[in-house]
């Protein structure tokens, strides 16, 4: 039985891998040729979504993009013992985009079975946890803090530091909390992640439940994300009654357990206190901090929130070792960054590589360009609060401290292209509209400043006393860096104040009726 491999990750879907696997079963059971179909993950490569590989004598050959109609030909061309077509990619690994990654987080993602605990165990799953067991507390604390894996999420918050705070609190409740808000314009890694390799995440938040012995785990999920949900709820199942969740884990001591929470779909929400005040049913307002959720988090008790990324980086290092994690990356910005390329850019994907590589090389070389063939002329970086890169600033490494020292952040990871047809003080526009409507409202540098922002930046595209309203928006940003509660109205200022630096004729010239292009 020849295994054809059709991902059901919701970027595949959204392209049309359903209709195709079901073509492929159709055509396979009409020409009798035994065939098992393999739903998993993406690889990452969405331009060549959906992207089917079949296990051939020589390893796995791919095809992309394929659409349903393409599936008697591919039959044809004998695709099933990895005949010529025209669709043919070749072995998956050696796509370029594919073969210049170093997948620590994703290795599996794209090739296993994501509900398959088996296939999960038979590459490498569990093995982290087997290894933490015997570490113990102590051990997977110093581990993870001698691994110098920072928070995913945002801020770079190194974990170690986090999680041995959580484990000191004394407290006989304490909670693991799952941010996967993921609300970070073109960004998707932590929902390819939870549809594409749930149980890693499941094993990462187990490890850090045994770390500072919690017993809780929540997931807190996007509610735009219904695939990722449910493939979270039927691994969490599938582990539970294969007794790697509940009262007792694996037949030993430790008992772990992990509920999903579905968000109602508000950015700020994302926000680590926010997000737990949600968590309790109540409106998501951003906390006041100290307390800081590792003292006094859901429910009042210690609490370890991490991202995605963060947990799912765990279960490597615990089976390679701080050491081997440590050693990819620059300066303190250690280990792998699972990068996502969206926007208009031609490869818009996953690539997961060692800190340090450049933007240059990320979006040209790698992400190929614009889509559209015109000329890039700026990247948002680290989401709707991070920074517009300009062409000049390309030779930029993805490290935490560098992209700090150029008024930037790294964020989430995501990259959003822009051409030249993009008008930027449109887009300065758009970051305050987007503080002012996802703003909690708590406090008033956010709450005020960012409707003053829209409307300062609307004179100045209408030319009204240009210099002076340009001088507001720099007093306001100021006021909203130094005086918000949180960093939705505290980095507000990046993406506008970075169009004002480096794009200063867009805020000149009359409006040039060009669109502006949200980055969502
Ligand atoms: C407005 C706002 C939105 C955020 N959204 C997210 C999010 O969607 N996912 C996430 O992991 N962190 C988000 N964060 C960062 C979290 O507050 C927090 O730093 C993170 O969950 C900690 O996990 P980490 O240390 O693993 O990164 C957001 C922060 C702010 C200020
Ligand atoms: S900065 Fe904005 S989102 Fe953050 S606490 Fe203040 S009002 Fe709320």
């Amino acid at each position: 039985m020849t295994r054809v491999f059709v991902p059901r990750d919701s970027g595949a879907l959204a392209v049309g891998a359903e209709p195709v696997a079901r073509a492929i079963a159709r055509e396979a059971e009409a020409r009798n040729i035994p065939v098992e179909i393999v739903r998993t993950g993406s690889r990452g490569l969405y331009w060549l979504e959906p992207m089917i590989e079949v296990e051939t004598g020589a390893g796995r050959i791919a095809y992309g993009p394929v659409a349903a109609a393409d599936v008697a030909s591919l039959f044809d061309a004998g695709f099933v013992g990895g005949g010529t077509h025209a669709k043919r990619l070749g072995p998956p690994e050696r796509i370029p985009f594919l073969a210049r990654q170093t997948r620590l987080t994703f290795a599996r993602c794209g090739i296993t079975d994501p509900l398959s605990l088996d296939d999960y165990r038979a590459h490498g799953g569990y093995r982290g946890l087997e290894h933490a067991l015997t570490l113990g507390p102590g051990g997977i604390v110093d581990t993870v803090t001698k691994s110098g894996l920072r928070g995913r999420g945002g801020a770079g918050f190194p974990t170690g530091i986090k999680w041995k705070t959580v484990a000191d609190a004394a407290s006989l409740q304490k909670y693991i909390v799952c941010n996967a808000d993921e609300g970070d314009s073109g960004t998707f890694a932590d929902r390819m992640v939870m549809e594409g390799d749930p149980f890693m995440l499941i094993e990462g938040m187990t490890i850090a439940g045994l770390a500072v012995r919690a017993t809780q785990g929540f997931v807190y999920i996007r509610s735009e994300y219904p695939h990722a949900v449910a493939t979270m709820e039927a691994a969490i199942a599938i582990a539970r009654r294969a007794g790697m969740l509940g009262k007792v884990i694996g037949g030993g001591p430790l008992a772990f357990d992990i509920e999903v929470r579905v968000g109602a779909g508000a950015y700020v929400c994302g926000e680590e206190t926010s997000l737990l005040e949600s968590l309790e049913g109540k409106r998501g307002v951003v906390r006041a901090k100290p307390p800081l959720p590792a003292h006094k988090g859901l429910f009042g008790k210690p609490t370890v929130i991490n991202n995605v990324l963060s947990f799912a980086a765990i279960p490597f290092i615990l089976i390679e070792g701080a050491q081997a994690y440590a050693e990819f990356g620059m300066g303190k910005s250690r280990g792998t960054m699972p990068i996502q390329l969206a926007g208009n850019v031609k490869h818009g994907g996953l690539f997961e590589t060692p800190f340090g590589i450049t933007l240059g090389e990320l979006v040209d070389d790698i992400g190929g360009g614009t889509v559209s063939g015109r000329p890039v002329k700026a990247v948002q970086v680290g989401g709707p609060l991070g920074a517009y890169f300009p062409r000049a600033l390309f030779d930029t490494p993805f490290d935490y401290e560098t992209f700090a020292k150029r008024d930037g952040l790294i964020g989430h990871g995501g990259i959003v292209v822009f051409d030249d047809t993009v008008d930027m003080a449109k887009q300065a526009r758009f970051a305050f509209e987007f503080c002012a409507h996802e703003s909690c409202g708590k406090c008033t540098p956010c709450r005020i400043g960012a409707t003053r922002g829209v409307e300062t930046v609307e004179r100045i595209i209408a030319g009204d006393r240009r210099a002076e309203n340009l001088a507001v928006v720099e007093d306001l940003c100021h006021t909203m860096k130094f005086g918000s509660l949180c960093a939705l109205g505290g980095f507000t200022p990046y993406p506008v104040m970075s169009a004002l630096t480096h794009f200063p004729d867009d805020f000149q010239a009359p409006p040039k009726g060009t669109h502006v292009q949200a980055a969502e």
